[in-house]
């Protein structure tokens, strides 16, 4: 079965960049309307002048306390059948090195605001019986990340969180998609102070990711995993004794730690 995306209003956060972008650009002359979410409204209105399809652009922090709650009242009149969370930072080096402001910044966006956005928006699904929701975590999920714990534990939380909701909703018309990918070639390592050099060459581009995302929510998959390389990870993760997901991981992500606090901004 096929599920409508033609037509739609579509909600998108962290479309100024990255995945969101180009989720945005694969659904141009596909959706009724977009509403495109992020901090940079220059990026926000750049992006929405190249696009045909009619788009409104809502700059928002999603980090901050106020700033769901703001998004949900700026949305109030539109009629929104998908939402796409997509905004997320990572912050890399030590725990033991980081500030802790940052870190409840990244857990507000990564978790707290997907979680605010849900919530405010289903009442008015569930008077329709009818919604879709795309929530981007990561194959971060599935182990553990040696200079990325707190990251990867929100990608943790996100993705049990989505596959509980698909649970939740199965059978209501709500649907619920989490897509995970891995690498992906955008400035998110950048931003999060990480030397992608040192990371494993199997990168994708965004704009492989995004179609492997919107072909997931058009056939109502709960879950789907971006690139061959990333499910046979899932696989081989999911096949081998934990002590052994652990040494790998520690072997592979440890040389990531530069000893260096950075913060999550571009
Ligand atoms: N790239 C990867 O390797 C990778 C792998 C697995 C999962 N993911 C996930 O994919 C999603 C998108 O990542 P990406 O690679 O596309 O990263 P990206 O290129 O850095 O884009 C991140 C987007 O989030 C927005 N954003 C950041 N902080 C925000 C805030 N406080 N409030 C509102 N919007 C904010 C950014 O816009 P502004 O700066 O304008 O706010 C940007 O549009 C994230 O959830 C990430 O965890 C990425």
């Amino acid at each position: 079965m096929r599920y409508p995306i033609d037509g739609q209003t579509i909600l998108i956060t962290g479309a100024s960049d990255g995945i969101g972008c180009a989720i945005a650009e694969q659904l141009d002359g596909r959706a009724g309307k977009l509403i495109l979410v992020a901090r940079r409204e220059d990026a926000l209105s750049t992006l929405a002048d190249r696009l045909s399809t009619p788009t409104r652009i809502v700059p928002c922090d999603l980090s901050t306390a106020d700033g769901p709650s703001a998004l949900l009242r700026a949305v109030t009149d539109e009629s929104i059948d998908v939402l796409v969370n997509n905004a997320g930072v990572t912050l890399g080096g030590a725990f033991a090195d980081q500030d802790l402001d940052p870190v409840i910044a990244m857990l507000r966006l990564n978790i707290e605001a997907p979680l605010r956005l849900i919530h405010g928006l289903l009442p008015s699904w569930r008077a329709r019986g009818e919604a879709a929701v795309l929530d981007v975590s990561s194959v971060a999920a599935f182990i553990p990340c040696p200079g990325q714990c707190a990251y990867a534990a929100t990608k943790s939380f996100l993705h049990s969180f989505s596959e509980g909701l698909a649970g939740e909703w199965h059978g209501t018309g709500i649907r619920m998609t989490v897509l995970a990918p891995g690498s992906t070639r955008t400035a998110f390592f950048r931003r999060g102070g990480i030397d992608e050099t040192k990371l494993p060459k199997n990168f994708q581009t965004p704009e492989e990711v995004a179609r492997v995302g919107i072909r997931a929510l058009e056939r109502g998959a709960p879950l789907v995993i971006s690139g061959r390389t990333n499910r046979a990870m899932d696989l081989a993760v999911r096949l081998c004794p934990r002590a052994l997901t652990r040494r790998v991981a520690r072997r592979i992500l440890r040389p990531l730690i530069t000893g260096e606090a950075r913060t999550v901004d571009a």
